[in-house]
């Protein structure tokens, strides 16, 4: 069964809505998101709604598990991080016209407003990179299944996870083994040993493991992990480095939600130097 196009409509309302839920006056990297949830009506609501009724049913633990092992590295290809930006740049191709911004785009303005404001270079590459697990997409991979807030599977869902409700209809609340408050896992047991649901940042950190600091990679891990590192939900999966790093976590997300603008970056000018920074941390072709 093939699935549909990708929808950037949906993304941009995904997008949108995320900015609803966590608007950056908000934005306290040492508190918890004030006002968080508010309820009013915002056009593309109801296709965010949609999509997370559907993640919600089918990221399961044995479908997360099932995805890990399809997207070993290596599995789809070799390719340069230019390339793989190049490659998931093709996602605008069907592109409704007012969706303006492109994945590069989006990559080129996160990164630089992290070099603005005087990051460590490989802070600023994570922000050149950060989405690059989106090519699961061009894999012909569904949309819930590659954006969208992560969750741990095999334990108990909170209800701090966007629209709780939809968890009704995972069919992993009726396993006994799933559905306690650690379930699989033991208390403080790191987030390492956690299942998070599946997505671009997993398959991203799978790629990129050994190249980039172990800050960046909890960036990757877990910026779509906004029941984690905004809501403060899952503390008990959690160790005292993994609290440490989330301050990494924190610190990226407001470049990640709030940097994007009309004025679109000059790709072919920031060009140079952006493949010199990749070339610093990466080599020539990664397995993918
Ligand atoms: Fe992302
Ligand atoms: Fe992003």
């Amino acid at each position: 069964m093939s699935n549909p196009p990708y929808d950037l409509a949906l993304e941009e309302a995904w997008e949108q809505d995320l900015k609803r839920r966590y608007p950056e006056t908000d934005y306290d990297p040492n508190g918890k998101a004030k006002e968080a949830f508010r309820n009013y009506d915002e056009p593309g609501r109801d296709t965010v709604r949609e999509f997370y009724r559907i993640n919600h049913e089918h990221q399961t633990y044995a479908f997360v598990l099932g995805k890990k092992a399809e997207f070993r590295p290596g599995a789809h290809g070799r390719r340069s991080i230019w390339e793989s930006m190049e490659f998931l740049n093709t996602l605008v191709d069907d592109s409704d016209p007012d969706t303006e911004m492109s994945q590069i785009q989006h990559l080129l303005q996160t990164a630089e407003g992290i070099r603005k404001d005087g990051h460590p270079d490989w802070f600023i590459l994570t922000g050149l990179i950060h989405d690059l697990g989106k090519v699961l997409c061009l894999h012909g991979e569904p949309q819930w299944a590659v954006v969208g807030d992560t969750f741990p599977v095999g334990c108990a869902f909170s209800d701090k996870v966007v629209y709780p409700e939809y968890f009704a209809a995972n069919p992993d609340i009726h396993c006994p083994e799933y559905s306690t408050e650690y379930g699989v896992y033991g208390p403080g047991c790191g987030l390492d040993q956690v299942h998070l649901s599946w997505g671009h940042d997993e398959y991203l950190f799978q790629v990129v493991k050994d190249f980039l600091p172990e800050e960046a990679l909890y960036m990757i891990r877990y910026h779509s992990f906004y029941a984690a590192h905004r809501e403060r939900a899952y503390d008990h999966l959690m160790n005292d480095h993994d609290r440490a790093q989330f301050h990494w976590v924190r610190a990226f997300n407001p470049y990640d939600l709030y940097t994007k603008s009309d004025a679109p970056p000059n790709v072919e000018a920031l060009r140079p130097y952006y493949e010199e920074l990749i070339g610093r941390y990466f080599p020539a072709e990664l397995d993918w």
